[in-house]
């Protein structure tokens, strides 16, 4: 045989095997490897091309050809492969990843705003519009601030030890025990001290917070919510009180409720009345809820008591001031017709769902 002759042989022997080996190759790694020992500098190619110089002159274009044929059958295959081998991957991986977009989704359950709190808002944001300044108070009190300054004495019920939580191993600067504030009350006091600090009178202020009383059934919790607001001015009436109160209320129940203010006795005002309203389940008919009077307490009210504003240096001679504290729950349930008190703590997430949490 010619030596063109054995070198197309050679050559077509050698796209054979390539073409062949290229389309077995089971990943792109191995195709590579095949590449270089074909293709490469040192690969078979390179290898067979060295017979092409000991070729007469006139041969070498004709073998050319064939180089070039074979060079290029050879990049087709690879080509192919390669291509074939990306696409399989890419299945692979789709595989792998798949998503099943027909799944109905995971619901996440989206919290809210606990009723109790959403209706302290409520009506801090009432009182705020009327001009009154929010303040809070610690809800760890001393004696003075939850009763000796709101002219509660010794002996009233409320200090006995079975309605106030004492707490053990812990006093104030003077010694003296410490509790949980019965009431928002004390707010007063400290409110009206920061005042005379650095000022006198006018005063008037909104104060939402937690109060804890040693009580527990339908309509009492250990820890509950109220709102204090009072006003301290010159000359300021009991038409003022009945005033905020009457806007109050209506604005609270979203319509024009009827209020009265029946006598009452609380130690730290005077003269005290107990405020009801027309009962907004039988519209002042009679009901079992309003026990056919027609009418619902919803807070205690009154003018500050002189002993009150003495207590922490305003002159009662000067000034006057009205007050009145709410139970937060009690208005909350009236307004949205809330049976039992406890479920406000029990997180029934049945009930919450229903108050819109
Ligand atoms: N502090 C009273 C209580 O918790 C409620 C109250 C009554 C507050 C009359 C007042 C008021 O400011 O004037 O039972």
């Amino acid at each position: 045989m010619s030596g063109i002759d054995a070198l197309n042989e050679q050559l077509s022997g050698l796209q054979d095997a390539a073409v062949k080996a290229f389309a077995a190759a089971a990943d792109p790694a191995a195709l590579e490897q095949l590449r270089v020992s074909y293709l490469g500098k040192k690969g078979a190619l390179t290898e067979v091309l060295k017979g092409v110089g000991k070729l007469p002159p006139e041969d070498r274009p004709v073998i050319g050809q064939k180089v070039n044929a074979v060079k290029q059958a050879l990049a087709d295959a690879w080509q192919a492969t390669s291509e074939k081998l990306e696409s399989e991957a890419v299945s692979l991986r789709i595989e792998a990843e798949r998503v099943d977009v027909t799944l109905a989704g995971r619901r996440r359950d989206s919290g809210a705003m606990h009723p109790v709190h959403k209706g302290l808002q409520e009506m801090t944001a009432i009182f705020s519009q009327m001009g009154f300044s929010i303040a809070e108070g610690p809800e760890i009190e001393d004696e003075f601030h939850n009763f000796d300054a709101l002219n509660i004495p010794l002996e009233h019920p409320a200090r006995a030890m079975h309605d106030t939580f004492f707490l053990n191993d812990m006093s104030n600067e003077k010694g003296e025990p410490m509790l949980l504030r019965t009431h928002t009350s004390p707010v007063q006091i400290r409110a009206m001290q920061r005042c005379m600090e650095d000022g006198e009178p006018p005063l008037a202020i909104v104060a939402p917070g937690r109060v804890y009383r040693c009580d527990y059934d339908v309509t009492h919790s250990p820890m509950f919510h109220q709102v204090e607001v009072f006003k301290v001015d010159r000359n300021v009436s009991l038409a003022h009180l009945k005033g905020v109160l009457q806007h109050f209320l209506s604005a609270y129940f979203e319509k024009d409720v009827p209020i009265r203010l029946r006598p009452h006795y609380f130690p730290f005002t005077e003269p005290s009345a107990e405020v009801d309203i027309g009962c907004v389940f039988c519209k002042g008919s009679g009901c079992r809820i309003c026990k056919n009077s027609g009418w619902l307490e919803v807070l205690g009210s009154g003018m500050i008591h002189p002993n009150v504003l003495a207590s922490v240096g305003i002159d009662a001679e000067e000034y006057s001031g009205f007050a009145f504290g709410l139970g937060v729950e009690r208005l909350v349930m009236l307004k949205h017709g809330i049976p039992d008190l406890r479920l406000f703590f029990e997180n029934d997430v049945r009930f919450l769902r229903r108050m819109g949490a």
